[in-house]
């Protein structure tokens, strides 16, 4: 079973990014001779949100952390089967974003699976997306893995067909965190159904990989770490041998373990988000197992931005994460504890890494 870590893949891939790390994820999946997957690579970059300010300008600092991901990307050498885009790659929605976010991933070599976002949604429901992109949900097989791209950010009618002066209002409402005005996200009946549908003709043995973009387990409601209707999602997966969850939108190292499923977090390249307080005051509160991540350096911008390979060995991933000017993070499955487990830090003495500036 192979298992390559970042120094391993760069020097087999020829290529020499000195003090660098590459703000994507590089996923390695080795499922195993007892099934019939085979082994591949893809990577994963999330959370761009590029940002219009007006004319040709957009917040250089958010576009600053895509191009660097695709470029980096472009010199990996045995290239990834494909990518995927973990949403928000708009911050408000606009067809400006949206081109402008696609004409920097139209640099990247190799197929891309697009995961919507509620940054790239609540403007119009979607309609520019789907035109530019494509739909907003969907599943495929490669090379015995099956992969699940679902709109996890839906919400309830009730809320989206308010009497909104704007449709720009609708988005900042649900853009902004700690809003009383916002709504939990939902993958709602029409896509639980139909993923029961695209279930059942999977073989339970078949590695399942499933994409979306807020959490499938219930985090923080205040910041929309949430999905309302996670635990009937999860109930459809449960049937299956290997399950893992990736998800985006909380920009922060996360991983969890809700019995047969592994989740996990991959990084934004747009900017980090803090831990909310509530994980150590909450004691019910989830994901339990999480360590919390070390915390920005306002002056360096890509600080807790980052990209992570996941190796996928007997059906558990181990997630490497790289943060730019930090140390190394992996996240191995434990099979003691049955549980996804921080390899340095999960020792409560160590909880919080020290920042580790060169
Ligand atoms: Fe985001
Ligand atoms: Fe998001």
């Amino acid at each position: 079973m192979m298992r390559l870590n970042r120094r391993d893949f760069l020097k087999s891939s020829g290529v020499a990014i000195l003090g660098s790390a590459l703000p994507f994820g590089l996923v390695k999946v080795a499922s195993g001779a007892k099934t019939p997957a085979q082994d591949f690579t893809f990577g994963y970059i999330s959370d761009a949100h590029i940002q219009h300010l007006g004319g040709p300008n957009f917040v250089r600092n958010w576009d600053r952390g895509l191009i660097r991901a695709v470029q980096e990307a472009n010199l990996l050498s045995p290239r990834p089967d494909f990518f995927f885009f973990g949403g928000d790659l708009a911050q408000l929605g606009t067809k400006e974003e949206i081109d402008h976010g696609l004409e920097i991933m139209s640099k990247l070599q190799g197929k891309v699976h697009y995961v919507m976002g509620e940054h790239d949604y609540y403007l119009d429901l979607g309609e520019y997306w789907e035109k530019a992109v494509g739909p907003h949900y969907y599943s495929f097989d490669h090379k015995g893995v099956h992969f699940v791209v679902l709109n996890s950010i839906l919400t309830y009618d009730k809320w989206i067909f308010r009497n909104w002066p704007t449709p720009m209002d609708r988005m900042l409402a649900m853009a902004r965190l700690d809003n009383p005005d916002g709504s939990p996200f939902i993958v709602g009946e029409k896509q639980r159904d139909w993923l029961k549908k695209d279930l059942a003709k999977v073989d339970k043995n078949v590695p399942v990989i499933v994409c979306s973009h807020s959490p499938l387990q219930k985090i923080f409601k205040g910041w929309n770490f949430w999905t309302d209707d996670a635990e009937q999602v999860l109930a459809l997966l449960k049937p299956f041998k290997k399950v893992t969850v990736i998800y985006g939108h909380v920009h922060q190292i996360q991983y969890n373990q809700i019995g047969n499923i592994s989740l996990h977090a991959v990084m934004a390249t747009a900017w980090p988000w803090p831990y909310p307080k509530t994980y150590t005051q909450v004691k019910n509160a989830l994901p339990v197992l999480t360590v919390p991540m070390n915390r920005a350096d306002p002056f360096f911008e890509r600080d807790a931005t980052g990209w992570q390979f996941m190796d996928w060995k007997t059906g558990h991933v181990d997630m490497h994460y790289q943060l730019p000017n930090n140390k190394d993070r992996v996240v191995a499955y434990n099979r003691k504890t049955g549980r996804p487990e921080d390899t340095r830090y999960q020792d409560s003495k160590k909880r919080i890494p020290p920042q580790n500036h060169f």
